[in-house]
Formats: C-alpha cells, sequence, structure tokens
C-alpha cells in the first residue's frame, strides 16, 4: 500500500486544513497569499499567513491516524507516505519513508542567492526573517507557481505506479499534480480507498471505496483489523 495524505489528516492535532469551512483559505485568499509572485512583490504581507501557519506547525504532535501509518509502514504493508503537508507530522509518527510532495517546512531558504537556515531556534517578527545577503528568506515548501522537487515528484509517480493499493486520506485533491497520483494509481492496477468524511475532487469512477469517516478513527482501526487476521 501507499498512502497520498492531505491537510485532513492533521486536522485531528489541531492544525485546520485549507477548503474546509475554517479552513486556511477561509482566512487568506490563496492567491494573493499562497502564490510565489505574492510572496516576491510583498514578502512581509505573505508572512503575516506563514508566521499564523507556522506557530500552528510547531504546536503540533502526531495524531492516531499519523500513528497508524508508521504503525503500516513498519508491518511493511505501507511502502511509503506521499504528503501534501508541510508538517513534518509523518516523520514525527515515525513514518520512515514519507515524500514530501509539497516540501517542507524545517528549514528557510533564499531565493536571491541560496542560502538556508533551520527553522527552529529563530523568533519569527514583525519583519520577515532576512538572510544574511539581506534579501527575505522563505520556507522550503512549494508555493502556488512553483515546480514540485523533482525527486519528490519522480519517487511519488513510481509509488503510485507499482502499489496495489492507495490509501487518499485527508486530501480533497483539488491541487494538481498532486491529485493526478490516485488517477495513475488506479491505470496501473491499484485500488483506491478514499478516508475523507467528505467528498473529493476525484472520478467516482477512480474511487473503489470512500470511508467517509475521520481518519483518526479510520486508521487505527485498519490496523486493529489487520492486527486480526494476522492472528486468525
Ligand atoms: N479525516 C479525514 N479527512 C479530513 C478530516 C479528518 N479528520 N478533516 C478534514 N478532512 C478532509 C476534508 O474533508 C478535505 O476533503 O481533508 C480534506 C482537506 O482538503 P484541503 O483543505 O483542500 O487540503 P489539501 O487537499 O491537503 O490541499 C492540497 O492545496 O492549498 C494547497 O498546498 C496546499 O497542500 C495543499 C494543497
Amino acid at each position: 500500500m501507499v498512502a497520498l495524505t492531505g491537510a485532513g489528516i492533521s486536522v485531528e492535532s489541531g492544525i485546520p486544513d485549507f477548503r474546509s469551512e475554517d479552513g486556511l483559505w477561509s482566512r487568506y485568499e490563496p492567491m494573493e497569499y499562497g502564490h510565489i509572485r505574492s510572496f516576491r512583490a510583498n514578502p512581509r504581507k505573505v508572512w503575516k499567513m506563514l508566521r499564523e501557519m507556522d506557530a500552528l506547525l510547531g504546536a503540533a504532535m502526531p495524531n492516531p491516524a499519523h500513528l497508524a501509518l508508521a504503525r503500516l509502514e513498519e508491518r511493511s504493508l505501507l511502502k511509503a507516505v506521499i504528503t501534501q503537508n508541510v508538517d513534518s507530522l509523518h516523520q514525527k509518527a515515525g513514518s520512515r519513508r514519507v515524500i514530501e510532495f509539497h516540501g517542507h517546512g524545517r528549514t528557510l531558504r533564499c531565493d536571491e542567492c541560496g542560502g538556508r537556515v533551520r527553522r527552529d531556534g529563530l523568533i519569527l517578527g514583525e519583519d520577515p526573517p532576512r538572510c544574511a545577503c539581506g534579501s527575505a528568506m522563505r520556507p522550503d515548501f512549494v508555493f502556488f507557481g512553483e515546480e514540485i522537487p523533482r525527486e519528490a515528484h519522480g519517487e511519488a509517480v513510481e509509488m503510485a505506479r507499482s502499489c496495489d493499493v492507495m490509501l487518499v486520506v485527508g486530501t480533497s485533491a483539488a491541487v494538481a499534480p498532486a491529485s493526478h497520483l490516485p488517477h495513475l494509481a488506479r491505470k496501473s492496477g491499484a485500488a483506491i480507498i478514499v478516508i475523507d468524511p467528505r467528498s473529493i475532487e476525484l472520478p467516482s469512477a477512480d474511487i473503489d471505496l470512500h470511508i467517509a469517516k475521520p481518519a483518526g478513527k479510520t486508521l487505527p482501526a485498519l490496523v486493529e483489523a489487520l492486527d486480526q487476521l494476522e492472528t486468525e
């Protein structure tokens, strides 16, 4: 199995997702705050949202859904997690093979000189964090309008092509190219299982089973059922 996760898997860790009623994009217009052009034009304004995200990410702990995926990997039932999230909660839960499709927030980088610093240890003030060269630094995650990290993209496509089952957990599948991965997996013969209380933007022809329940309940139940099978 391979898991494709989105912001919904971290909602039970206290991090709002993007497109639900009280999601981040209900407070910040995505193209105004989440696009690389907006960052370049007004880094101070975009850092207002980034500081809010950063505060949420810093305080969050893995929830039973993240822990269940780590357990499935431990049991060699899950080969990798492909995540759109930048919160590092899969790694904190113990997952080892995590493909960060949209990068991560553990380091900041300078697009002028390529300088990088670790996020933790930095005190974020009103101004954007500045590089030694004077330019505003940005988190090491992907803004709208930017390429997916090449290595992550290649690995994710390889995983989608070779899995037997793809668990699609906590993503609206609203954003390409991540949203193409389930279709790619299904075309290669995989079964697609969606875990999301709401319907998502995948064509129903691409979904074999939709468990409309929170991931924090569903994934631990899946682990328990597989443990049961094992003992039998
Ligand atoms: N368990 C499972 N799913 C949940 C839960 C939960 N407890 N809570 C919410 N969800 C679902 C929502 O119903 C929704 O379908 O998670 C999904 C979250 O969708 P989005 O908010 O669109 O987040 P995501 O799919 O990760 O967004 C993709 O868009 O804004 C960009 O780069 C950003 O990586 C992000 C990408």
